[in-house]
């Protein structure tokens, strides 16, 4: 395990950890591409284990456990996002769907899942370097890394982003809805014992609200070059 965190330590990591809808996706994929860096969508892999068992019907711990260690999971890059394959299957749009979303925050409450999904998180940070993006990525899964930061922005500009995505989308969304909807996913993402979301004493805040996604990425590719020096030149 010793041996495991200290090999890792070579490796240039970037966690970006906050709640849902303060665009860590987006500037992730921004900052991996600008760094030509790997990066960890750690979501992803609990609404991959969320989509899995409803479709198995398969929602007993040791089911979950089982099916969080041998998915078959494949990224795709693909323009300005991951494809995510499962199995074989095209299931980017899939692991997006409300119903997995709920699961998601459900089975990601669990320790024995988080812990399932541990060392998959870990072997993502290779060379050149990772941008983990999630809840813990500072605090539990990389607490090495060397530069953390916490991304946030109000409830309400962060359902306003949701708003616009999914009507860009062609989905019929409700504001107030939304609204509620994330601050209930926020409230049991932190308030669950086992890995709650919150900033890692290291980290640095970074209050997005009147942010643009432009200014984002500047700002923390600022960071990557005070804190990594001619390794992301
Ligand atoms: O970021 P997202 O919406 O794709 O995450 C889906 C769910 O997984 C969300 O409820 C929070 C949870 N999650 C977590 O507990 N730890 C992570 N590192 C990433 C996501």
């Amino acid at each position: 395990m010793r041996g495991k965190q200290k090999m890792s330590d070579a490796v240039p990591v970037i966690t970006l950890d906050g709640p849902g809808g303060a665009g860590k996706g987006t500037i992730c994929l921004l900052l991996a591409d600008k760094l030509g860096w790997n990066m960890l969508d750690s979501g992803s892999l609990y609404r991959l284990t969320a989509l899995e068992s409803l479709r198995k019907n398969a929602p007993e711990d040791a089911q979950l456990i089982e099916i969080a260690k041998n998915m078959d999971i494949v990224y795709v890059p693909d323009g300005v996002r991951l494809k995510v394959m499962l199995s074989g299957e095209d299931v980017t749009d899939a692991i997006r769907a409300e119903e997995v979303g709920s699961k998601a925050s459900e089975i990601a409450a669990i320790p024995a899942v988080r812990q399932a999904l541990l060392e998959r998180q870990r072997a993502f940070a290779t060379l050149p370097g990772l941008l983990a993006d999630g809840r813990d990525m500072g605090t539990v899964v990389f607490p090495h890394a060397q530069l953390k930061i916490f991304l946030t922005a109000s409830p309400e500009e962060r359902a306003k982003r949701r708003y616009k995505q999914l009507k860009e989308k062609g989905i019929d969304a409700n504001l107030p809805e939304l609204v509620a909807e994330l601050k209930a996913r926020d409230r049991r993402d932190s308030e669950r014992s086992a890995a709650p979301l919150k900033a890692a004493d290291d980290a640095v805040l970074l209050d997005t609200t009147e942010m643009s996604i432009d200014e984002v990425v500047n700002q923390v590719m600022q960071m990557a070059s005070e804190c990594f020096g001619n390794k992301v030149v």
